[in-house]
């Protein structure tokens, strides 16, 4: 059994094994009603816990209909309902659920939460975001960039806006599986320099460009996310949306970028404010096939953590 913490610590050889599995298995059930099961049942007779401490529409769907398609059964827990948000550790909760479960997704705060989880918990835990990190968004990122064109390897992501909780999950990946980064944001909120010196040693080339026309200049992807996240303070709000106001992906940034480049957004999106409507329905912009492959890529995840 394996846990699926983080992109940088899970061995690359793996998350590219994952991805494979993730597009067959994607294949294999091409047009069925999504609550048909797969031909395969790896899950069958298998528990699995999910767990909410922050809100949620993909990543709870997409975790619940993965496990039943491949037969197994979920329980989704809100944090703040278990006695975990009300004092009981973090290490006796995971004994107690390793009792219950065969394997626990959780979005949490910090992600020494996720860690401490995962050391007392004797069932895989993957990480369904946290303050830090969201690898799973991630896996379906490349796994839908890879649909739309091929190998990533080599490429140019330019993550445009807040340097935040995914944007490190994507340094990360750029460090896994080599690609390129360049970030163009506010000095004040540029990413984790860990996540930079994890993808920089690991031979990725990641610039730091403060204006956005020139760092989309022969992008692969263009990426954006909210301005503010869940674990920001609300009284951040109006001085993020003023520094980020020049950050906006609109159609002027994807011309400058050029046709080859594809739009991400792991949503939920603000429309109007971190990308426009017209680069969102636009011809560039891969958003809801990302949001699908969240379910496949995850559905491989939960394979890879079982060993089946
Ligand atoms: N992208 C993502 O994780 O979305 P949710 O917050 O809706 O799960
Ligand atoms: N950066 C966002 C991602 C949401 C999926 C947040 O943490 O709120």
């Amino acid at each position: 059994m394996k846990h699926f913490l983080d992109i940088h610590t899970t061995d690359r050889d793996e998350i590219r094994h994952m991805l494979d599995e993730a597009r067959a298995m994607k294949v294999a059930r091409e047009d069925r009603p999504k609550g048909m099961p797969d031909d395969i049942q790896p899950l069958a007779g298998r528990m699995v816990a999910l767990i909410f401490e922050k809100p949620s529409t993909r990543t709870r769907v997409s975790f619940d209909v993965g496990v039943r398609q491949m037969g197994g059964q979920t329980m989704v827990l809100s944090g703040g309902e278990m006695q975990l948000g009300h004092g009981e550790s973090i290490a006796d909760t995971a004994r107690v659920l390793s009792r219950y479960v065969d394997m626990i997704m959780i979005r949490t705060n910090e992600e020494s939460i996720l860690h401490e989880l995962a050391e007392h918990a004797s069932v895989p835990v993957i990480n369904g975001l946290t303050n830090e990190s969201h690898p799973c968004q991630i896996m379906a990122d490349v796994m839908t960039y890879e649909e739309h064109r091929g190998p990533i390897k080599g490429k140019k992501v330019v993550w445009v806006g807040d340097g935040n909780n995914v944007c490190a999950s994507m340094l990360h990946a750029a460090g896994q599986l080599g690609f390129d980064l360049t970030f163009s944001g506010p000095m004040q909120l540029d990413p984790d320099p860990k996540a930079i010196g994890f993808a920089r040693d690991q031979g990725s080339n990641v610039v730091i460009e403060r204006d956005p026309n020139r760092a989309v200049e022969g992008a692969d992807i263009i990426v954006a996310d909210t301005w503010v996240s869940m674990h920001d303070a609300q009284s951040t709000r109006e001085r993020r949306h003023n520094m980020l106001r020049p950050y906006q992906v609109n159609t002027p940034l994807m011309q400058a970028a050029g046709e080859q480049a594809v739009f991400m957004h792991c949503l939920p999106a603000h429309r109007g404010e971190e990308v426009t409507s017209e680069v969102m329905d636009g011809p560039q912009s891969v958003i809801f096939d990302e949001a699908e492959n969240r379910l496949h890529a995850q559905k491989a995840v939960m394979r890879w953590c079982l060993g089946l």
